[in-house]
């Protein structure tokens, strides 16, 4: 079965919530909380070790009411059991979708073709364990007979990004094995990580779903012919394995079939990270931190499935966002974590939410009239505070902002963790609050700031507020709890490509860079330079002289 092409401004409610946008568009937030004692405790949502607060929104309950509604026209409920049953929901591409299946439990029954993908998927999780234990235990050995010390995890886009993102995340969670990344077809990248490492102790895992990706290729390229300086053709059984659905590519490039961990194709790139792509995760952190990572997943799946949609975070935080982006035309968003090892959580989504939901035609082939994907960004806090929050706060646009924190540190240090906190909980605070002309000039005269030099700063110091924000707030930092928290995101992906009648799981507009490199490379290459714009042709010109 196929999604419906309901086109989302033609529903009776999205005439609605226009309306109820232009009635309510001006409300304050401050004025919002002052009048409601109970706002915080109605827009919240405890789930496992998550409270997601979502309070801080320029929403009311009649908006809720509404967005909710959208959610029943556009039949949201009966895409998800699509989207869990292995529908065939990615159109384009002829494939279903599903991540899912792969933190799903062993009991379960997900057919794809007829075919239960449950017994596949756990037979490669057995392989990935297996494997994994024998490289981090010492048992599995390099070609002079030594352990391995290094793991290089060559692969890009959804085959980096994943793996590099978790990997950074659960630092705390690591072995002794040093992981390397090599995703940039800039040999300056694939060089600098090789200059570190000893070939006799190194393990290099290629990870891409097609296995004809021009960066990943040419870099695994690269470095096998750097390994067969030091060692012989036959050794590269013992240091490369592979990660791909393509088995005949993996087969000609010389890996050997023990190291081949296969994947799907109704397993995007983007969305990967659960299957064998998340290999380099298991090496890093071992099997069992893997799992556990998945299982946060699937909690948050069946939570996903089963909640109740006005309790139900992926939910509610797709609809809150379609709001801001279709109403209040909020252009991007910003996923501000506030922890260190989740330096990488924003750029990981910028594909995930950006790659899937950056189209411009709808599910029935026509081009919409309304705005879909949002521009994805966000560094950790409090870091962020020191660069880019001042446009948050006092700039003209409106970013809607995601506050990830958790209750407890890693590290267990109380007073940086405390500081850190006191940071998180303010920022939602002062965007949401502002600071009102009357508390600016009240303070600048509690400091005997002169009449006249209170009335020149004051329109300076004045924060107009009224800048939505959700907290997230989680227990711990664990592999579960980051399954859980990444799965919400995808969810979220999910709920938003169904309303704005698009299909989130194919990436055309990247296949075209992919061709068009491809001929631009033979103009380096060859004497002759096809033909160009004027600007093309010049620039290629000047840079091959
Ligand atoms: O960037 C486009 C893309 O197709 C991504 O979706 C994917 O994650 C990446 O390229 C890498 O592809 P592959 O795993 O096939 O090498």
């Amino acid at each position: 079965m196929i999604l419906n092409k309901i086109n989302p401004t033609e529903t009776e409610i999205w005439e609605k919530l226009s309306t109820h946008y232009k009635e309510t568009k001006d409300a304050h937030l401050r004025d919002l909380f002052s009048s409601d004692v109970k706002r915080a405790q109605k827009f919240t949502i405890q789930w496992n070790d998550f409270l997601f607060d979502y309070s801080k929104n320029r929403i009311s309950s009649e908006t809720m009411k509404l967005l909710l509604q959208l959610a029943e026209e556009v039949n949201l409920k009966s895409a998800i059991k699509e989207y869990y049953a292995g529908g065939i929901i990615n159109e384009t591409e002829g494939r279903a979708v599903l991540h899912t299946a792969l933190r799903g439990k062993k009991t379960d029954k997900v057919l794809v073709d007829g075919v239960n993908v449950m017994p596949e998927i756990y037979e490669v999780k057995q392989h990935i364990k297996e494997f994994t234990n024998s490289v981090i235990n010492g048992d599995l050995k390099g070609y002079t007979g030594k352990a391995f010390t290094d793991v290089v995890n060559i692969g890009i886009g959804g085959s980096d990004l994943g793996p590099a993102m978790v990997t950074e995340a659960l630092k705390f969670y690591k072995n002794q094995l040093s992981i390397h990344f090599v995703s940039n077809v800039d040999g300056d990248h694939v060089h600098e990580v090789l200059k570190t490492l000893n070939p006799e102790t190194t393990l290099f895992v290629v990870v891409s779903k097609t296995f004809t990706t021009q960066e990943t290729l040419s870099n695994a390229t690269t470095i096998k012919k750097w390994f067969l300086k030091h060692a012989t053709q036959k050794d590269i059984a013992k240091h490369f394995a592979a990660v791909s659905t393509n088995s005949e590519k993996i087969a000609e490039f010389g890996i050997d079939v023990a190291n081949v961990f296969p994947m799907w194709d109704w397993v995007g790139g983007r969305f990967s990270l659960w299957s064998a792509v998340g290999l380099t995760i298991a090496l890093a952190v071992g099997f069992e931190n893997f799992d556990a990572l998945l299982q946060g997943a699937n909690e948050a799946d069946i939570h996903f499935k089963d909640a109740d949609f006005s309790e139900n975070i992926p939910v509610i935080m797709a609809l809150i966002s379609v709001w801001y982006n279709n109403f209040y035309g909020a252009e991007t968003e910003a996923i501000i974590p506030y922890a260190q090892y989740l330096s990488r959580f924003s750029a990981y989504l910028q594909q995930g939410i950006m790659e899937s939901n950056g189209k411009s035609v709808d599910r029935a082939g026509k081009t919409v009239g309304y705005e879909t994907g949002t521009i994805i960004w966000g560094e950790p806090g409090t870091n962020s505070q020191h660069a880019f929050f001042q446009l948050i706060h006092q700039g003209t646009k409106l970013i809607p902002t995601d506050f990830i924190g958790f209750k407890h540190s890693l590290h267990g240090d109380k007073d940086h963790h405390n500081k850190l906190m006191a940071n998180y909980f303010a920022q939602t605070e002062a965007l949401m609050n502002g600071k009102t002309k009357a508390e600016v000039v009240k303070e600048l005269e509690s400091k005997n700031v002169s009449k006249e030099e209170v009335k020149q700063l004051a329109p300076f110091k004045v924060f107009t507020g009224n800048k939505p924000t959700n907290t997230i707030l989680i227990d711990k930092l664990t592999p579960k709890s980051l399954g859980s928290l990444i799965a919400i995101y995808e969810h979220k992906i999910f709920v938003q490509g169904v309303i704005w009648n698009i299909f989130s799981y194919d990436q055309w507009g990247v296949e075209l860079g992919k061709q068009l490199a491809g001929t631009i490379l033979k103009d380096i290459e060859n004497a002759k330079i096809s033909n160009h714009d004027s600007s093309t042709l010049r620039l290629l010109q000047y840079f091959k002289k």
